[in-house]
């Protein structure tokens, strides 16, 4: 099994799974989320055992999946209990759908293809109590997630990309900062940007501190700390889906200090950031990350060290050949 499926990924925001089933890509492959009898989340490869029919297409009838071609159905095992066509027949162990767990957290759903223990990425840890949490996205980025993860990781395109927002191009000269290995990836300290408009609060220009740690292939994590606003926190998740090679769906999680704004508000300002990003992400070729074949300078040491984390791990899935 690939390495990517090793790791648990973002498929969808908790509340946007309902009664239906749902259709979503993951690493190239189709599958179908639903909810069984007790609420709980579960996913399976979109295709019915029976004919190859996407499941995703049919609906859900007290929690079990129903196929929407011969209306075979499969409870929250996977286990298909009933044939219309043979009411009495008991249905086989080899006629079952291979379920896998999806597993809750940070406001979204997770699913990790092989199955195992799930391996999350962590965030805004010991912060949670004083922070407001929310998710703004999804985001459908025609990229792919090694590319989001890298623009999200770069500091020098404040100055152009988001010019009077979170950077000024007369500003645009980067202080050293460091670039050291985490437990789950690495973590880039020692970042400073000056900023006219650095969150929805913020009422004049300021330096501000960030920190970015890379959590997990497709995700990463940024603390700023405006040094005008005492006492002031952002910590912002960037959580991609890898769905395709060159297409992703992005999520950010957003844990803030700001407990005045409205959600809409606060949606609104990073709404405005990553439609930003969005045209320069989708215009870079390729647009699957090349390991070999850009060229950098010493301002790029985080992509760096993405690259090289990807290529020690073996991370291939977005990433150029
Ligand atoms: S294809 Fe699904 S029940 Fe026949
Ligand atoms: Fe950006």
């Amino acid at each position: 099994m690939r390495p990517e499926a090793r790791h648990a990924h973002p498929v969808v925001a908790a509340p946007d799974l309902g009664a239906a089933p749902l259709a979503v890509r993951l690493l190239g492959e189709d599958w179908v989320l639903w909810r069984d009898a007790a609420g709980a989340p579960r996913a399976a490869p979109d295709r019915c055992p029976h004919r190859g029919t996407r499941l995703s297409l049919g609906r859900v009838c007290d929690g079990q999946l129903e196929c929407p071609y011969h209306g075979w159905r499969f409870d929250a095992a996977g286990r298909c209990v009933a044939i219309p066509a043979l009411p009495g027949f008991q249905p086989p162990a080899s006629h079952a759908l291979a379920v896998q767990p999806l597993h809750e957290a940070h406001g979204l759903l997770w699913l990790q293809p092989d199955g195992g223990a799930p391996r999350l990425p962590p965030f805004a840890g010991g912060m949670l109590d004083h922070l407001r949490q929310l998710t703004v996205g999804p985001y459908d980025v025609a990229t792919s997630a090694p590319r989001i993860v890298e623009n999200f990781l770069d500091l020098a395109h404040f100055g152009f990309v988001h010019e009077g927002w979170l950077g000024d191009r007369a500003h645009a000269a980067l202080a050293d900062y460091r670039v050291e290995g985490s437990a789950d990836g690495f973590v880039a300290t020692g970042c400073t940007a000056w900023q006219p408009q650095s969150n929805r609060l913020s009422t004049e220009g300021s330096w501000v501190r960030y920190r970015y740690e890379l959590v997990a292939p497709y995700a990463a994590v940024l603390v700023k700390l405006p040094e005008q606003q005492d006492g002031y926190r952002d910590e912002i998740a960037l959580f991609v889906c890898p769905a395709d090679e060159e297409a992703s769906r992005v999520w950010f999680r957003m844990a803030v200090t700001d407990h005045n704004s409205s959600d809409a508000e606060l949606r609104a300002f990073q709404h405005t950031i990553f439609t930003q990003d969005q045209p320069v992400l989708e215009s870079q070729r390729p647009r699957r990350l090349p390991l070999t074949g850009e060229v950098h300078c010493a301002a790029d040491r985080s992509s760096a060290a993405y690259r090289r984390y990807l290529r020690e791990n073996a991370i291939t899935f977005g990433v150029q050949p």
